[in-house]
């Protein structure tokens, strides 16, 4: 594995419990998190409202699925569901949480570099959320979605130039962790390599929420 995923690898695997907890109710309304980690609360809201445009069955892929919370938000209307993940202190809790909440029918967790492992098959939705700040070739991996999405996918990329950025830098760095942010121009110009007909950039505070959509939904 190469040694920048190794260090991202190590990280969440230690921080996979306290990074699932910041979903629960209690922490989220902690004052910290609304200013800090608002991006976090408003892309699973946005996500759950772009689900709504596909229909019953679909299939998911979640890059960077860490504790599962998208494919737990998905799999009530989703028909497959596929989760990849570096790290298997991340997956984990995914695992669990499909156990309690009744969908391992239909859910395939992998361990591993999303750019090397074989799916065999496209997905009518991608997600890949607080996935690129962890990557170190992010065009080979915005293109290896482009080729395995048939319909929407959805991503977010956190701002270069934000007053929270700095101190996130800084916190990863001490962590260990290597971390990247992108330009709006940055952004564009990875999707201007991709073939969808429809492609918003919104704004959400620290980071860049992004849907694409092939025109087939
Ligand atoms: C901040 S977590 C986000 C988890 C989840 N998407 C969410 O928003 O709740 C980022 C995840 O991406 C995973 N990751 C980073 N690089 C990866 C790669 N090359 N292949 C697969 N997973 C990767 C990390 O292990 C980590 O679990």
């Amino acid at each position: 594995m190469k040694k920048q995923n190794e260090k991202v690898r190590k990280f969440f695997d230690e921080y996979a419990a306290k990074f699932d907890a910041l979903y629960g109710e209690d922490v989220r309304a902690n004052l910290f998190n609304r200013i800090f980690r608002a991006s976090v609360y408003e892309r699973f809201r946005l996500a759950a409202t772009d689900a709504e445009r596909l229909c019953e069955g679909f299939s998911v892929l979640d890059v960077g699925t860490g504790p599962g919370r998208y494919l737990s938000l998905m799999a009530p209307k989703a028909g497959r569901l596929v989760g990849v993940d570096l790290s298997d202190g991340m997956l984990g809790p995914a695992r669990a949480r499909a156990e309690l909440e009744g969908y391992t029918d239909k859910l395939e967790l992998l361990a591993g570099d999303f750019l090397n492992v074989d799916f065999g098959e496209e997905f009518d939705l991608i997600l890949a959320f607080g996935y690129f700040d962890y990557v170190f070739e992010p065009a080979a991996h915005f293109r290896r979605m482009n080729d395995l999405c048939r319909g929407i996918l959805l991503a977010t990329f956190p701002k270069r130039w934000h007053p929270l950025t700095i101190q996130r830098k800084i916190r990863y760095t001490l962590n260990r962790c290597p971390v990247r942010f992108y330009s709006l121009s940055n952004v564009n110009g990875y999707i201007a390599t991709t073939d969808y007909a429809e492609a918003d950039v919104i704004d959400i505070g620290r980071e860049y929420y992004v849907r694409m959509n092939k025109g087939v939904y």
